[in-house]
């Protein structure tokens, strides 16, 4: 069999993780400081799928260009493909077309997180060349997604996003697909929300009698795109971090698993894993807590900090109270002084989010 293709997804607004998303692609957030899109190559590759298109939307594609290069890297060989328009993840194929140039496919979304990579989904792909082979799982919240209707273990069909689904098993955001799926996207109209539905193509060929085979996925998975998952995702990740401390330890502290980057400094810090610490950060009379992630150049000081997500450059001082749950951007600074009034001053980006508890 022809070898199978790699088609990430990571075009896409992020509009669920505003405001970080205004000034960067939601795939390229750190979990565990590695961008989510860097742990999709990585399985993908892993699979053996080395050919890989990435879809990018002219806002933030610059950035991943930037990011990924040119899949080197990773082992791989990217080729990227500008999608004019966030019209759904059929348009992303259909956009695709030239790339992929007749080949099956492994579709992954770029913000979708899977603990076991996807190494046996594409070797059970290549022993029984199905029409398509879709991952699924269960979940509280199935309207939020695409949803299986089965009969046993068979999927008989597929609904996006429905008011009452059939099921609890949504549709996870890795796909196998023979070329099939190109005609099915083709004889799509939009959807509801304008988009053309990747669930509605692999539906039609259900309907037509094609074999479309379905996996529950083992281990976690996770769709980054709200804030929540992210910090779930961090969590998840950095569970499984070994410890390895090659910065600089004065005065402090270190329990539980641990990374921290050469260049790193904690002084007079206690540091409770799992978290990780990169390069050129500064962690001074602080405590950071678990599932913690802390980007370069990084700025803590009187300051407590717990299941939180710190991109480069951001400063967090004097704060009083401990910070959790909370993802900073980059260069965000975050500070307290003592002195009367005790008041807030703010200057806060186009739908931050503030919380004070
Ligand atoms: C997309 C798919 C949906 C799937 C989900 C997985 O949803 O349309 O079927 O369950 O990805 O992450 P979206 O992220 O576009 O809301």
């Amino acid at each position: 069999m022809e070898d199978l293709k790699g088609l990430i997804l990571s075009g896409g607004e992020g509009t669920r993780l505003r405001p970080i998303t205004h000034t960067s692609a939601k795939q390229l957030v750190p979990v565990a400081n590695k961008p989510v899109l860097f742990y999709g190559i990585e399985a993908l590759v892993e699979a053996g799928v080395t050919d890989i298109g990435i879809i990018i939307a002219p806002a933030t594609g610059d950035e991943i260009r930037t990011a990924v290069g040119d899949g080197s890297d990773f082992g791989a060989t990217v080729t990227y493909i500008e999608q004019d328009k966030p019209a759904g993840l059929a348009h992303a194929v259909l956009t695709a077309e030239d790339f992929l140039d007749g080949s099956s496919f492994v579709m992954y979304l770029g913000d979708n997180l899977l603990k076991n990579g996807i190494s046996s989904l594409v070797e059970s792909f290549r022993e029984n060349s199905p029409e398509a082979i879709i991952l699924l799982t269960a979940v509280d919240d199935p309207s939020a997604y695409g949803v299986a209707e089965l009969d046993g273990d068979r999927v008989v069909g597929l609904v996006e996003k429905p008011e009452n689904p059939p099921s609890n098993m949504a549709l996870v955001g890795v796909y196998l697909f023979s070329p099939a799926i190109m005609e099915a996207s083709r004889a799509l109209k939009p959807s509801g929300r304008g988009e053309l539905e990747i669930t509605e193509a692999i539906q039609s060929l259900i309907e037509d009698g094609r074999e479309v085979q379905s996996e529950v996925v083992k281990g976690w998975w996770k769709d980054t795109g709200q804030l929540a998952d992210m910090l779930e995702a961090n969590r998840l990740v950095l569970q499984e971090i070994e410890t390895r401390i090659d910065g600089e330890l004065e005065n402090s502290k270190v329990e539980g698993r641990v990374i921290l980057e050469k260049g790193a400094v904690l002084r007079g810090s206690v540091v409770r894993g799992p978290a990780v610490i990169a390069a050129g950060t500064v962690v001074e009379d602080a405590y950071i807590g678990p599932y913690t992630s802390l980007g370069s150049n990084v700025v803590v000081r009187r300051s407590e900090i717990e299941h939180s997500i710190l991109l480069s450059g951001a400063t967090v001082e004097d704060l009083g109270t401990r910070m959790e749950a909370s993802l900073l951007g980059r260069d965000v600074r975050v500070t307290r002084t003592d002195g009367p009034p005790r008041t807030f001053r703010l200057l806060v980006g186009d739908r931050s989010e503030i919380e004070i508890v």
